[in-house]
């Protein structure tokens, strides 16, 4: 593949196993640039990036400008609680004022799922999805897919457990497209009221008793509970859910030998991962985070259209 197919970024949905091994192969390029002394180049000059986060981030949105500047674009950070949003502004009269300062990318994150799809809809530049709703968070589904192959090898052929609250979660679901594109076996786990009944549909063995997940896992992937998202009565106690569903240095026994522990963050501690497993040598959590600038700056170079340009 010579040349990144799409305008947008929206979802994994529909990727190919050859499209997302491109953006993955682009990163490897980069996070060799990462770790130089001085880790910029001129790719993007000249191009103005929107990172519009109308929803709480810092891995993300830190991790997207980070990228954004070591491409050498020009970036600019709108925050809704400081901007005429407050005075009833729509979001799509916003964007369009935006647009209309010439800007060539926006990257988005909102509480609404389809929010990007929407601005794809009223604006020429490209649309990079930050994470939108419950729907899907694509670079982080990518940044875990770069950090597996990253440690494996491969991705096809690995179980990989998601356990935690796969209902409102974005991650979860950009994981499982991706981990399926890329030939994984992939399993979810949590409590009943927090697995959505499209899970088998999405080709993913569905558990609910957190041992018989674990047997045999290479990867597991937990999640935060998404509060902020839930009305009440999903669960019992914080408590309950921990021993039922946290994942503790015992149960790490269940896995295969050379396993991973990956969490997309924020964590909780002592809710859904005790700190001993979270701060342990298989954990990959901050390569995570690292591995998300070397991504992001994949996806935006993809998707710049300056694919004919040298990276360095
Ligand atoms: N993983 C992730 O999306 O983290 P933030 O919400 O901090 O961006």
């Amino acid at each position: 593949m010579k040349k990144f197919p799409y305008k947008h970024l929206l979802g994994l949905e529909g990727l190919t196993r050859e499209e997302i091994e491109f953006v993955l192969d682009t990163a490897v390029t980069f996070k060799e640039v990462l770790e130089r002394p001085i880790k910029k180049v001129p790719t993007l000059r000249g191009l103005t990036i929107v990172n519009l986060f109308y929803e709480a981030s810092t891995r993300t949105r830190i991790s997207f400008e980070l990228a954004q500047k070591r491409l050498s674009a020009d970036t600019v950070n709108f925050t809704p609680s400081s901007s005429s949003v407050k005075k009833g502004e729509t979001l799509r009269d916003t964007v369009r004022n935006l647009e209309a300062m010439k800007i060539d990318m926006v990257v988005v994150r909102h509480a609404s799922s389809g929010v990007p799809y929407f601005l794809t809809q009223c604006l020429e530049s490209s649309i990079i999805n930050a994470g939108d709703g419950a729907h899907e968070h694509p670079t982080q589904g990518l940044l875990d897919l770069y950090t597996i192959r990253e440690k494996y090898g491969k991705v096809e052929g690995l179980r990989v457990v998601i356990v935690g609250d796969i209902k409102h979660s974005r991650v979860a679901r950009s994981n499982i497209w991706g981990l399926k594109a890329m030939g994984a076996s992939v399993a979810v786990c949590g409590p009943s009221t927090l697995l959505p009944v499209e899970m088998e549909k999405m080709g993913v063995e569905v558990y609910t008793d957190l041992n018989k997940a674990l047997w045999g896992a290479d990867v597991v992937n937990v999640l935060r509970l998404q509060l902020e998202r839930m009305e009440r009565g999903f669960l019992p106690t914080l408590r309950e859910y921990s021993r039922l569903f946290g994942i503790t240095k015992e149960r790490l026994a269940l896995l295969n030998k050379n396993y991973t522990i990956m969490h997309p963050g924020p964590i909780n501690r002592g809710v859904e991962i005790t700190p001993e497993v979270a701060d342990s040598p298989e954990s990959v959590i901050l390569a995570q985070v690292t591995n998300g600038v070397a991504v992001r700056m994949a996806v935006l170079y993809l998707l710049s259209g300056q694919q004919e340009e040298a990276v360095a």
